[in-house]
């Protein structure tokens, strides 16, 4: 499987997203591509937030060396399943990738959790620490989804 998480600044929630997937899916002996990106482009070359990299560090799980990047167009050619952290960024997704956006691969993360409910994964961006704590528990819950799903492909 190859796999992107995508969020707006790629330094919040999709770079969680990106860490917890790839630590449980080496646990699971998983050959799988896991990466993330960003619609907006305005933090790009940037560590992860200090909180999220605060809250996978306190999971065990190291998202230091991350750095942020555009989402594009051809991600569609490179990625089995595109992650939409937000209802927002896969609209953002959709204007970027025009004719190259494909609905069978790209959806929302939380329809893994949730199926069919549209839910967003709530942006950290403009909260205090306990916010990064919530989204790193619903991330968690919803990559554990997403390893049940894919591991026997
Ligand atoms: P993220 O959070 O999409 O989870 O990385 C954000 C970070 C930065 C901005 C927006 C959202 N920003 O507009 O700078």
């Amino acid at each position: 499987m190859k796999i992107l998480m995508v969020c707006l600044g790629n330094i919040c929630r999709s770079p969680l997203a990106e860490g917890i997937l790839k630590h449980k899916a080496k646990m699971e002996g998983l050959n799988w591509q896991i990466d993330s990106a960003g619609t907006n482009g305005y933090h790009v070359g940037e560590a992860p937030h200090h909180l999220s990299q605060k809250v996978a560090r306190l999971n065990h799980i190291d998202i230091c060396d991350q750095r942020a990047r555009r989402f594009t167009r051809n991600d569609f050619d490179n990625y089995d399943k595109l992650y939409a952290m937000a209802d927002d960024v896969l609209e953002e997704m959709h204007a970027i990738a025009k004719e190259k956006f494909d609905p069978a691969k790209a959806e929302l993360f939380l329809n893994e959790l949730h199926p069919g409910t549209h839910q967003s994964v709530p942006d950290p961006w403009y909260g205090p620490e306990p916010g990064y704590h919530e989204v790193f528990k619903l991330i968690e819950k919803t990559c554990n989804q997403i390893i049940s799903k894919y591991k026997h492909q």
